[in-house]
């Protein structure tokens, strides 16, 4: 008999090794590589079966989706789960996925439909203990603590199959197939694999719970992203209310759209109109924050970017962000510099997105340094006015997409006026005044009018921060 090959997978990326090393070839990530059991145990080559093999051309109906009526969750999946279609939700511990889902599969089974929840890693009286605190203590959703995929597959097979199964979290689960431990990336991958071949063939529709640690060290479910058939990731900043849902990979729907949520005491609250709770802590009038009239899938959506600039006292000035890409940070502030007079290069810069919400969108362009120019010419912008536009490397402000949508929404809001590119021209709504630019130094000099000279610091402050 032969020693069975050691096999060392990185729990990083999932590449396979014969041998240990600190430093996974593959991805190059440290120390991730942990001892595993043979990927795949050995087997007796078997004849192969005759399948059928249909035209591409052929009858099949639009995939079925079943709405669970939490709008939000709707709205992110594209219109509801799509029958025998496997998601996996994934998101940082204790930011709300299992309050998300009990909610969702309570929805699906107020509907008549069958949900199934099963949790590997609480017992039925906690996750029971949960449900009431949401208000669902009688919602028919069936509720199982259960490991063993083998297990789950057989008892759900047996008779009907439900509409919804939820595994809370795939990192729990084991399958017999595999002799790694529980955890590790090829279990997580055979129990994965287990349950998608168990939704293709029942219509079962899975949604499946994954932790993401920002390390890496838990077997991540990165793995089964290619997998599934959709990812949505839900997020929120620890300290604050928000959480956002989001898709990043969906076969059967968009992976623009955002759902947003707000986690109470009771569960979380769905949150209808964004823009109100983006805005809702704004302080009026003071430099250095700028609205920003964005899109997010189809909905318009306001938020609050705020900037710092101040004198640095370290030799490479700093620049942190938060909520927004660097690389468009380098770009705004490369363009002041270049094409405006603004010189920041003696100067810390800080942007923050208010509220967590991350921005995707070139449109922030222009409302990132309209906030940049306030915060350092102590000049506060005018509280009715939104900002939009992407900026060109030659300082040109150029015309983004969707102007019409984005101003409705400022209007609804109560903003009076909007400073955007010259082709949005033609779309105000009524009573609603736009100043146009053609280029960022016309916006600079505006702001700049208004400025004021910086604020002496007191002598005694500047003896304490010498020493
Ligand atoms: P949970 O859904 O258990 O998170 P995850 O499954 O992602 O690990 O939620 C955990 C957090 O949510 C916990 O800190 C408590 C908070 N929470 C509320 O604020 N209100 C609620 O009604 C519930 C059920 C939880
Ligand atoms: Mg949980």
């Amino acid at each position: 008999m032969v020693a069975r090959a050691q096999n060392f997978v990185c729990q990083s990326c999932g590449a396979a090794s014969p041998r240990w090393a600190g430093r996974c070839d593959a991805c190059g990530a440290w120390n991730t590589l942990v001892e595993e059991g043979a990927a795949t145990p050995a087997r007796a080559a078997r004849k192969g079966r005759l399948f059928v093999i249909e035209p591409l051309k052929g009858q099949t109906l639009e995939a079925p989706r079943l709405a669970s009526g939490v709008g939000e969750f709707d709205r992110v999946t594209g219109g509801g789960l799509v029958r025998g279609s496997v998601l996996l939700l994934g998101g940082d511990p204790g930011i709300g996925k299992s309050t998300l889902l009990i909610e969702v599969a309570a929805a699906y089974a107020q509907h008549g439909q069958r949900a199934v929840y099963i949790s590997g890693e609480e017992a039925v009286a906690q996750v029971r203990l949960r449900a009431e605190r949401l208000g669902l203590a009688e919602a028919a959703v069936a509720l199982a603590a259960e490991t063993a995929v083998e297990d789950i597959v057989a008892t759900l097979s047996h008779g009907k199959p439900p509409q919804l199964l939820v595994i809370d979290s795939i990192q729990t689960m084991w399958t017999q197939t595999v002799e790694s431990a529980p955890g590790t990336v090829t279990q997580v991958r055979g129990a994965a694999g287990e349950l998608i071949r168990f939704a293709k063939r029942t219509g079962t529709a899975v949604i499946l719970v994954g932790h993401v640690t920002k390390d890496g060290q838990i077997a991540g479910p990165r793995v089964v992203e290619h997998m599934v058939d959709a990812v949505l990731s839900f997020e929120g900043e620890g300290s604050q209310q928000f959480r956002i849902l989001r898709a990043i990979k969906n076969r059967f729907g968009p992976t623009d759209e955002i759902g947003v949520f707000e986690m109470t005491g009771a569960g979380l609250r769905e949150v209808a109109n964004p823009s109100e709770l983006f805005l809702s802590e704004r302080e009026l009038g003071s430099p250095g924050t700028a609205v920003f009239a964005g899109i997010e899938g189809t909905r318009p959506l306001l938020v609050e970017i705020q900037a710092l600039v101040a004198p640095t006292s370290l030799g490479t000035p700093r620049r942190a962000v938060v909520g927004w890409d660097p690389s468009r940070l380098s770009m705004v502030l490369a363009v002041l510099e270049a094409h405006c007079g603004v010189r920041l290069s003696g100067h810390d810069v800080y942007l923050n997105v208010a509220g967590g919400l991350r921005i995707a969108e070139p449109a922030a362009d222009v409302a990132a340094a309209a906030a940049l120019v306030s915060s350092l010419a102590h000049a506060s912008l005018p509280a009715d006015a939104v900002y939009f536009g992407e900026v060109s490397l030659s300082g040109a402000v150029r015309p983004v997409a969707q102007t019409a949508a984005r101003l409705k929404e400022a209007q609804k809001l109560g903003f009076a006026r909007a400073i955007v590119p010259e082709a949005a021209r033609t779309e105000a709504p009524q009573g609603f005044a736009l100043s146009t630019i053609g280029a960022l130094s016309e916006l600079v000099a505006d702001i700049a009018r208004d400025g004021k000279p910086p604020p002496r610091r007191l002598r005694g402050q500047d003896a304490e921060e010498d020493t």
